[in-house]
């Protein structure tokens, strides 16, 4: 199985922006833990950050026929992006929405989010841990 992980904007300050909110893991420290547990459960996966929405649009429709699911943690874009949520919809490419913070649990806009209707599932509020059960997740889209 082959899994796409694409991030937002702000997500490579992770380890510096709001530890409050975010924690103390860097981005790249994420990453190696997504890479153990991946070859643990035979995983293969690709792990991507962008700042640009076009970016993360072009990953996406580029997903199609080489990734089995995407894992998106669109950041700031979940709450505003048509462009991001027609991407997943028309690519074809099953899509889990994952958070490290409870998104829920803060300002109200943040309680909309512009592409879960075209995911398969959200997972928002376990830090590192919504990555990880994303890829338990991913196995069960199969
Ligand atoms: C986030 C939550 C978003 O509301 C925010 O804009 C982010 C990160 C999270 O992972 O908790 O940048 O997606």
């Amino acid at each position: 199985m082959k899994v796409l992980f694409l991030n937002g904007p702000n997500l490579n300050l992770l380890g510096q922006r709001e530890p409050g909110i975010y924690g103390t893991l860097t981005l790249a420290e994420i990453e190696s833990q997504v890479r153990a547990a991946a070859a643990k459960r035979e995983i293969e996966v690709d792990f991507r950050q962008s700042n640009i929405e076009g970016e993360l649009i072009t990953w996406i429709q580029a997903a199609r026929g080489v990734f089995d699911v995407v894992i998106l943690n669109a950041a700031a874009y979940t709450h505003t992006s048509v462009g991001l949520r027609d991407a997943i919809a028309g690519s074809g490419v099953k899509t889990i929405e994952i958070h490290i913070s409870n998104v829920h649990a803060r300002e109200e806009f943040r309680h909309v989010s512009m592409i879960a209707p075209v995911c398969a599932g959200q997972i928002a509020g376990f830090g590192v841990g919504s990555y990880l059960l994303a890829l338990d997740a991913a196995l069960t889209l199969k």
